[in-house]
């Protein structure tokens, strides 16, 4: 078994937190209330899907943000569309002017996330979008619930994405919104999970959370099923060849991922039984405790030091000045950190945006989900707090930037 972080970066199953089933839907909207609501493995697959529905040729440009992960690029390739960029504020909010002048003759869409599920001028965008012409897909990736664009996140855009398995137990879980049906087409369902894979997301899932050490009543019962179930699909993959990709290099990375598919009925069923009281109000004091933490560190920031009431965050960034150290020693602890947009595009123009770089090398997310116990969350606040007062606070030079992004992201 590969060795795990002693505390989960993402959420795991536990007893208590799929009790509730759907209370508190008018408290926390959610992606997934939303008519139309497409379920896949991934958002990235949602993203592919509703550019192919729209039938990008191949000089259509689709607008994404200059600080980005990859898996929102390899959709746009994977649909034959071209990637273009406008710049972010160093907090990362979208100005809707700076937007507007970058939208060409050729822009078709246009993707516009709430980075790290904090407010973006969403109905701003969208009336900016319906003016030129252009469709708006609205990323809530980091954004499950709550109203950040002033309204139910994910009843703006023309279409909406969402990464569920960034806020609730499932091991994959990814989604699509179709708002506008009479203007915007509908995607294309692939066929569904076969009965083997439905069986393997649900053991996938199970394992995940006993691995941390949840659900200690089933461990006795389910570890030698999943020991066999984990022999069975290794002998599987060592009879599959791996193919050679011969595209260049920046786009064979959209080829890795495998074809969209739609979720497990596992996997939704997950979804829908989360207590979402629990899920969101454990979210919002985790991130607090977090915040009043880390509100007078030397050499970091918070990047967002106010939780307004509507926010329901997927994670907390803090800004560095001493990234590559910082890196090293959040690495050699063991402190479970995500870096969205460790790794941008390499043909993203660096004349965009002066903040993107920035940003990509010296924001590093730390998880507040809930299924931490306040013992984990307190141990990470301590700890990235003893590091940084010993790290000198030195201040990033270009250098630095994309030497702290070998670090996972998920
Ligand atoms: C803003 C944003 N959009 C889209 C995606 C793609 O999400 P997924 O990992 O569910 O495919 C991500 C992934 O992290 C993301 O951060």
């Amino acid at each position: 078994m590969p060795a795990i972080d002693p505390i989960p970066k993402m959420p795991l199953l536990t007893q208590t937190l799929w009790r509730g089933t759907g209370r508190d839907k008018l408290h926390y909207p959610s992606v997934l209330d939303r008519p139309n609501l497409y379920h896949f493995n991934w958002a990235r697959e949602g993203l592919e899907m509703a550019l192919r529905a729209l039938g990008l040729k191949p000089n259509d440009e689709v607008l994404l943000p200059a600080y980005h992960c990859l898996s929102m690029i390899t959709p746009v390739l994977r649909a034959g569309g071209q990637p273009t960029f406008y710049p972010v504020q160093a907090d990362t909010r979208i100005e809707v002017s700076e937007l507007s002048r970058h939208i060409t003759a050729r822009t078709r869409v246009v993707i516009a996330p709430y980075f790290f599920g904090f407010d973006q001028p969403m109905s701003a965008i969208r009336e900016l979008c319906d003016r030129s012409g252009v469709t708006l897909i609205e990323d809530c990736a980091h954004a499950l619930y709550g109203t950040p664009g002033g309204q139910p996140v994910g009843s703006i855009g023309h279409y909406a994405v969402a990464s569920p398995w960034k806020f609730l137990p499932v091991t994959r879980g990814g989604c699509l919104v179709v708002n506008d049906p009479v203007t915007h087409p509908a995607p294309k369902m692939p066929a569904g999970p076969t009965a083997r894979a439905e069986l393997k997301d649900g053991l996938n899932t199970l394992e995940r959370s006993m691995d941390y050490g949840r659900l200690p009543l089933l461990n006795p019962f389910l570890r030698p099923i999943l020991s066999l179930s984990e022999a069975l699909s290794r002998r599987r993959h060592s009879t599959q060849g791996v193919e050679a990709d011969s595209r260049p290099l920046d786009e064979s990375i959209a080829w890795a991922d495998p074809p969209p598919a739609p979720l497990s009925r596992v996997g939704r069923w997950l979804l829908q039984h989360s207590d979402r009281m629990a899920q969101c109000e454990l979210r919002r004091e985790y991130y607090l405790r977090l915040a009043e933490a880390w509100r007078d560190l030397p050499g970091a920031t918070l990047l967002h030091r106010r939780l307004p009431d509507h926010v329901v965050p997927q994670v907390v960034p803090l800004t560095t000045r001493n990234p590559r150290d910082f890196a090293a020693a959040l690495l050699s602890e063991g402190i479970p950190v995500i870096r969205f947009g460790g790794q941008l595009w390499p043909r993203t123009p660096p004349q965009t945006c002066t903040n993107a770089p920035m940003l990509s090398a010296c924001v590093f997310q730390f998880p507040c989900h809930p299924s931490l116990t306040t013992a984990e969350v307190d141990s990470i606040a301590r700890r990235v707090r003893a590091i940084l007062l010993n790290t000198p606070s030195g201040t990033p030079s270009p250098r630095d930037y994309g030497r702290s992004a070998e670090m996972e992201q998920p």
